[in-house]
């Protein structure tokens, strides 16, 4: 989980950066989404590192929804007697649900964010447009309903990355009663950041201060 966590995390990080770019305008935001199919020319074809970040990135996913479900039976099965008392703690019941039922809801967003802004299935710009008009008609005011989906799906995004990254910390061993506080603050920071960044997007499109 760690270890593939990592990985999305660097990858949301650098996407959420990325997005930002829209802020400078039509032209910069373009080039960048053209750099991204173009990197390491000319030494590779066009799109080989984008390709190969896209089968990292598709693996991870796979091997970390393949590692919780196999964490949660592992879990289950080391407890074949129910506890008798049904009430969780306050922490435990609500990490497990933000993090198995946003997962969930996450995977369904991503697949939602794919076809409208990889495949332009549901996209009201389509192929012929450049990435910022199809990104600007996306969270047009019109479709204000859209951006609500997108800030419920990334909200889930920052509560997940909260809660994940604090675990693997857990995970790796670094947490000490010391450093507690500090390792919660690092997590929350993170994870509330990168929330932010990819919400001013839609938001600031559907509001009117890019267009
Ligand atoms: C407001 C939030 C977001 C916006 C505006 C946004 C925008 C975009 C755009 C424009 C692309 C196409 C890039 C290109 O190829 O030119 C893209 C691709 C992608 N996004 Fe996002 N994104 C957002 C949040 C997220 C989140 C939270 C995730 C993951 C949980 C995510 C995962 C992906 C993936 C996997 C791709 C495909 C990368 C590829 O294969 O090329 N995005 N996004």
């Amino acid at each position: 989980m760690a270890v593939t966590g990592g990985v999305l995390v660097l990858y949301l990080v650098a996407h959420m950066v990325g997005n930002l770019k829209i802020f400078l305008g039509a032209e910069d935001f373009n080039h960048y989404a053209e750099w991204l199919r173009t990197m390491g020319e000319p030494a590779v074809p066009r799109r080989t590192v984008l390709t190969l970040i896209e089968v990292v990135l598709g693996v991870s996913v796979v091997l970390h929804m393949w590692s919780a479900v196999s964490l949660a039976r592992r879990a289950s099965a080391a407890r074949p007697v129910k506890y008798q008392s049904k009430k969780k703690s306050h922490a435990q019941g609500y990490a497990a649900r933000t993090m198995r039922y946003g997962g969930v809801i996450i995977a369904v967003y991503v697949v939602w964010h794919l076809l409208d802004l990889t495949f332009f299935v549901v996209n009201p710009k389509g192929s012929d447009a450049t990435p910022y008009e199809r990104m600007v008609a996306d969270f047009d005011p019109s479709r204000w309903y859209i951006t609500v989906w997108y800030v419920v799906a990334l909200v889930l995004v920052g509560l997940h990355l909260n809660h994940g990254i604090w675990s693997a910390f857990q995970t790796l061993g670094l947490r000490t009663p010391r450093r507690e506080r500090a390792l919660r603050g690092l997590a929350g920071t993170v994870a509330a950041l990168v929330t932010l960044g990819f919400v001013s997007v839609p938001l600031s499109i559907t509001f009117g201060w890019v267009s």
